[in-house]
């Protein structure tokens, strides 16, 4: 059954409010969402699986823990670029697989326009980054092409997300732990999410 986090830490609803404000100005908004991606990565990574790996310190031997699992960022483009560079921070040594996917204006379907996904891979886990989750046509894309891909494990990471859009993606994906930083009122009739902090992609680029 599909998990759905949405965080409660007092540092991600502070910037997440900084990061709505309409007045919030784009170099602001880039950042914020670096510190939110971190900030989310920490929270989805809590059950990375640890083996044991006792370490000498100057004063003897210690327990300690290695994380082994192979991990993959997956931004969406474009908007799921600027969580990349917060959650890289943490997990330094990942690969980065980018997807182009936009929503026709008409249809509100995803379009796929680009796919840098390996020829082959030894991946356990994906963190799919997009900030919005609004029908969750593009998520459950994303989805579809890392499954057919065979990534064994994939986790969403994104920052607001539509009651509709959680609801298709869990529907389509049930075992995907969706982390959030907040699930908002509702969609509008053309598929923006409100309260919401409008277009992600036009705001973080000032498009
Ligand atoms: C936004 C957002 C998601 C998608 C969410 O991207 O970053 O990828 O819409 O909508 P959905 O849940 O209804 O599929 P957009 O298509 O605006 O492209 P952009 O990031 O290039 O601006």
């Amino acid at each position: 059954m599909t998990q759905v986090h949405v965080s409660q830490h007092p540092l991600i609803l502070h910037k997440l409010t900084l990061l709505r404000d309409k007045d919030t100005d784009f170099r602001s908004f880039r950042e914020l969402m670096r510190e939110l991606a971190m900030l989310l990565c920490y929270e989805a990574t809590l059950d990375l699986k640890l083996t044991a790996k006792p370490v000498e310190t100057p004063m003897g031997m210690a327990a300690g823990y290695k994380a082994e699992e192979h991990i993959g960022l997956v931004p969406v483009l474009r908007a799921g670029l600027g969580m990349v560079e917060g959650v890289l921070q943490l997990l330094p040594s990942v690969q980065v697989w980018h997807i182009g996917l936009y929503r026709d204006e008409e249809t509100l379907r995803p379009v796929q326009y680009y796919n840098r996904l390996p020829a082959s891979h030894n991946i356990q886990i994906c963190l799919v980054l997009d900030p919005m989750l609004a029908t969750g046509g593009s998520a459950v894309a994303t989805l579809d092409i890392l499954k057919k891909a065979g990534v064994p494990h994939i986790k969403y990471m994104g920052v607001i997300g539509a009651p509709e859009g959680v609801e298709k993606l869990t529907k389509a994906h049930p075992d995907v732990p969706i982390h959030l930083a907040a699930i908002d009122e509702r969609l509008n009739d053309v598929g923006f999410i409100v309260p919401g902090l409008g277009d992600a992609g036009d705001r973080q680029y000032g498009t």
